[in-house]
């Protein structure tokens, strides 16, 4: 249609797409074989009996917690910089071809740690595709180290002591920290202390926050965390006060419309605030979040938002340049995009 081909052109920027939901039941699979991962017995979940069973599977999550149990499944197939590598550098060929050319991919190593993966071997495997992808589309991109909201505070700190200690902020190999994971029950101010030193380092911050969780979360994200940015956000506009600080703020939202739908945070994309948002003059980007197990990458978002909402042109221009404006590039970069 004429609003995809507007839709594909217009230069976009991704924020919110963590690495490991990108990974295709096909790459899942090959990745199982060659590194002999053993995937569950079908005795017990018959999901990984074929590729078509795992995506079926994927069409019928019933929460945010019933997609991470596959997600961690998924991203255990993950051994070696190269498997990292094929990952991301497969994620930003697709986005380049659905018109991204700023992309800020999560991680989240502490998922790769904890199986006795080293945290270098994940970096190292994400930075050789960011620069294949910089050479080969001039797609330039940024990572943010995700926290685990269900493991301790201990444990990410010793993460982020880790990233210090190999110079990664400081030299801008990650651009910031986040937070992800399951989220009622493991509010922001757990993660206080670490947040604090990112504040005092000058490490740019975001959060997951208003997903699953009421708006408190949010509101504690900025409060407590300081974050720069919120991730998913939907339920921000439950409290009318906090809707109006984050636009006068100008705080980025990184939307995710299919993930909010397959996770049933709403029952439809229509369902979305996206028209109390510009209305507002909330600024927010669109996103894939997890785009292997939601079945959408970005354009898609953006065509079903489309669809909902039926934008004008100048509300795709706000988007489009929000969304600028609000990514962790360089001053120069920005300006080309711009
Ligand atoms: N929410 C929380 N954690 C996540 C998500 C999400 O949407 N995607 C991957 N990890
Ligand atoms: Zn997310």
């Amino acid at each position: 249609s004429e609003a995809h081909f507007f839709l594909h052109d217009l230069p976009k920027c991704e924020h919110h797409l963590h690495i490991e939901g990108s990974l295709s039941p096909a790459l899942l699979f090959r990745l199982a074989k060659s590194n002999n991962i053993i995937l569950p017995d079908p005795a017990k979940d018959d999901s990984f009996v074929s590729i078509e069973a795992l995506e079926s599977r994927y069409e019928r999550f019933t929460s945010l917690n019933d997609f991470l149990h596959y997600y961690f499944i998924g991203m255990s197939v993950l051994i070696t910089a190269s498997d990292f590598e094929s990952l991301a550098y497969e994620y930003f060929a697709r986005a380049h071809s659905d018109g991204v050319h700023h992309a800020e991919i999560s991680f989240d190593p502490q998922a790769h740690t904890e199986r006795g993966i080293a945290y270098n071997t994940v970096v190292t495997g994400l930075v050789a595709a960011q620069v294949r992808a910089e050479k080969h589309f001039g797609l330039t991109s940024k990572l943010i180290l995700c926290f685990l909201r269900n493991l301790s505070a201990d444990n990410a700190d010793v993460i982020y002591k880790e990233a210090v200690a190999l110079g990664h902020f400081s030299v801008g190999t990650v651009a910031g920290i986040g937070l992800d994971g399951s989220e009622v029950g493991f509010p922001p101010e757990i993660f206080r202390g670490v947040y604090e030193q990112a504040v005092s380092a000058g490490i740019r911050r975001t959060a997951h926050a208003g997903e699953e969780g009421d708006s408190t979360y949010v509101s504690r994200a900025l409060d407590v965390c300081k974050t720069e940015r919120i991730d998913h956000g939907i339920r921000l506009v439950e409290d009318e006060e906090l809707l109006k600080r984050v636009a006068a703020d100008k705080t980025l939202v990184t939307v995710c419309p299919l993930s909010n739908v397959r996770l049933r945070c709403v029952s439809k994309v229509a369902e979305l605030p996206i028209r109390r948002f510009l209305d507002e003059g909330v600024r927010f980007s669109l996103n894939s979040d997890d785009p292997a197990y939601f079945s959408g990458y970005i354009l898609d978002n953006y065509c079903a938002v489309q669809k909902a909402f039926n934008l004008s042109l100048k509300e795709w221009g706000f988007i489009a340049v929000v969304a600028i404006e609000g990514s962790w590039c360089d001053a120069d970069r920005k300006k080309v995009l711009l």
